[in-house]
């Protein structure tokens, strides 16, 4: 265990010392773009994805001989492989999912990849995207360098055109293909170049190439530039160059293809790794041109989490919560440079003295001080999870999560944050750059409190109940539903996810109080996560959006 953790310290350190400086912290307006807020946790505070590539190994238990980090960028590489410049069509939008019967598309890795993907996939967060970040994760996993990402890719929802290169096709295809695609004939060179750095090929898939069962292409799983420099010393085992079948040698076709002077100039290890990051960076941002990418997304300094108010199911009070995710950049953590780094960062900068407080005001009538009503933290996390991108960053995060009781009459309007080291510096203000953050409506809310998740009567399954609080002094809602979004249950290609709409009706079992009435759902089963939607009979509606299931308390 100790290991592992040594050398996770040591993958990030030599990243950060490139790649922190580059790093500024942005502050959104909150409520956040959902895709900015959902894939800003993808990429650096769940280390789901982290997770499977970390340390760039291989899978575990092996059910492929390569590491998925390699499957990973070689999907994405095969998706977006058959984007034609010339009409701005095809690209990186997961058409992959719907072309795995084709030959160019051969591997194991390509499904499992697939797999590996498919639970993270939101209305707003399509597989193509989540390829995109695979490309990302992988790379920093494998010690390379950071790809500034951008989301937005659109899912395509069928196949598109073949054309993917095959090892046996001469230079001139090869070349006609990366040009179509948007990459000359130099950039291609690099381009094959980085991408080889990891994985290698299988003799399952191509058996007139390798010998054994797997070979590497690279001896060593640690992204470097050897693939370059073992090659121009005659030394390499890269079997798409040495292969005995003259035929397969594609690599060494492309990379001597201007007489190794791509080759010579990435054997200088910065030339290489600047070289890969634009071409990479390239390859996941090309789709169709009707597609408008994000801004690249970084990790965000202070990051308010969803606020939620429900009726407590004890007291005749109202329950907030919401949360607060603080993280540590260069300013305030130790220098990569210093002498034993390693050390200092896994004992970072906790001030033990630190308090975090809510605060907010009423939203009708007055209840809480001039100076807003407040409450401690419930709950302080230390996002530690392996692999998270904010490890392989070299960044810490802690996340501060508040359950604060709130009056039901003057309810809450807006909120803020205070962070206090107590040691004479000056308070921090977190309040959305002066405005506070906005609690919406308080006539239609998703109750935490009286949803829950219960096994079902065969143990293996969940089953929900949704519960919403209608707030009793306006007309009943003519309809109240939710919207499920899962991509648990399809487990096949092309793994599109199911959505559905359930009916919640007025539960007579929960007693009105609090001046709210109470709608539930029957009991139904998977979902990653729902939005919840009242239609009023004057036309208004109201709706809560991404309510995620891991919100909802599991009772037994
Ligand atoms: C002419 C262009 C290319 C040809 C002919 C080619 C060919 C191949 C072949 C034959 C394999 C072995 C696959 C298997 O055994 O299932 C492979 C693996 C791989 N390719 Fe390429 N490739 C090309 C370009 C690229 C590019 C541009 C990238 C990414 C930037 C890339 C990334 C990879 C990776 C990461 C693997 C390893 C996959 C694994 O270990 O599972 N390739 N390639
Ligand atoms: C992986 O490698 C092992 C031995 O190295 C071999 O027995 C197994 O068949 C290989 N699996 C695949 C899917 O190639
Ligand atoms: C490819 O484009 C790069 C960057 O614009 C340029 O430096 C290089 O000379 C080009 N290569 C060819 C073969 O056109
Ligand atoms: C080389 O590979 C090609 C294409 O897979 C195959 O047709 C040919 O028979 C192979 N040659 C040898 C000598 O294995
Ligand atoms: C390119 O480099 C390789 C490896 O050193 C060498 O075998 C080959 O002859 C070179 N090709 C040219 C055209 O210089
Ligand atoms: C809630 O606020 C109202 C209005 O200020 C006040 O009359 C009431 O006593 C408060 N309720 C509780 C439980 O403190
Ligand atoms: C009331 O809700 C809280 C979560 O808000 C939960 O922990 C508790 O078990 C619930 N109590 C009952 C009686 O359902």
């Amino acid at each position: 265990m100790l290991l592992t953790l040594v050398t996770a310290g040591v993958t990030f350190l030599s990243l950060a010392q490139t790649s922190i400086q580059a790093v500024t912290p942005i502050q959104l307006h909150w409520p956040y773009p959902n895709i900015i807020d959902y894939e800003e946790e993808v990429l650096y505070e769940n280390g789901i994805l982290g997770g499977v590539v970390f340390n760039c190994a291989r899978r575990f238990p092996d059910t492929s001989n390569s590491t998925a980090s390699a499957q990973w960028v070689r999907l994405a590489y095969h998706d977006m492989a058959t984007h034609d410049i010339q009409t701005g069509t095809g690209g990186l939008d997961g058409s992959i999912r719907f072309e795995l019967d084709r030959g160019e598309n051969i591997g194991r890795g390509m499904t499992l990849s697939l797999r590996d993907f498919r639970t993270l996939q939101t209305a707003f967060t399509g597989m193509a995207d989540l390829i995109a970040m695979g490309v990302v994760i992988a790379y920093q996993a494998c010690d390379g360098p950071f790809i500034p990402y951008r989301g937005g890719r659109v899912d395509a929802i069928a196949a598109g055109p073949s054309g993917v290169p095959e090892p046996q096709q001469d230079l001139e295809t090869f070349t006609e293909k990366f040009k179509n695609q948007g990459f000359n004939a130099t950039e291609m060179i690099a381009l094959v170049a980085c991408g080889h750095v990891l994985g290698g090929v299988r003799k399952d898939d191509f058996d007139t190439v390798v010998e054994k069962d797997f070979e590497f292409f690279n001896q060593v799983q640690t992204y470097d530039n050897t693939i370059v420099t073992d090659y121009l010393d005659d030394t390499t085992e890269n079997p798409l160059v040495a292969s005995r079948n003259q035929t397969m040698r594609s690599d060494l076709r492309i990379f001597s293809s201007d007489n190794n002077v791509t080759m010579e100039s990435l054997a200088s290890r910065q030339v290489f790794d600047e070289t890969c990051t634009n071409l990479l960076e390239r390859m996941i941002n090309t789709v169709p041109k009707d597609v408008t990418l994000t801004e690249v997304i970084e990790p965000m300094q202070y990051k308010v989490g969803p606020a939620r108010l429900s009726v407590s199911n004890e007291t005749d009070d109202l329950v907030f919560t919401t949360w607060l995710r603080v993280s540590a950049f260069a300013s305030n953590y130790p220098r990569v440079n210093d002498l034993n780094p390693l050390e200092k960062i896994l004992d970072a900068p906790e001030n033990p003295d630190r308090t975090v407080t809510l605060f907010w005001n009423d939203r009708r009538g007055s209840f809480c001080p001039s100076s807003g009503c407040s409450a401690p933290v419930s709950d302080s996390q230390k996002l530690e999870r392996v692999g998270n991108g904010f490890a392989l960053l070299g960044m810490e995060a802690v996340r501060h999560t508040f359950q604060a009781t709130v009056n039901s009459t003057t309810s809450i309007s807006k909120f803020w944050f205070e962070i206090d080291e107590h040691d004479g510096s000056e308070k921090v203000v977190i309040d959305n750059g002066g405005s506070g953050y906005e609690v919406e409506q308080d006539d239609f809310l998703v109750d935490l409190a009286h949803s829950a998740r219960r096994p079902g009567e065969d143990s293996s399954i969940t089953l929900t109940t949704i519960t919403v609080a209608v707030r009793d002094a306006r007309p009943s809602p003519s309809k109240v539903y939710i919207q499920t979004f899962d991509p648990i249950t399809p487990d096949e290609l092309p793994f599109v996810p199911e959505v559905k709409i359930i009916d919640l009706l007025l539960d007579s079992t929960i007693t009105p109080k609090a001046g709210y009435v109470f709608y539930s759902t029957p009991p139904f089963g998977e979902f990653t996560y729902f939005d919840a939607t009242a239609d009023f009979q004057d036309g208004h509606t109201l709706s809560q959006q991404f309510v995620r299931s891991e919100m909802i308390q599991i009772l037994f």
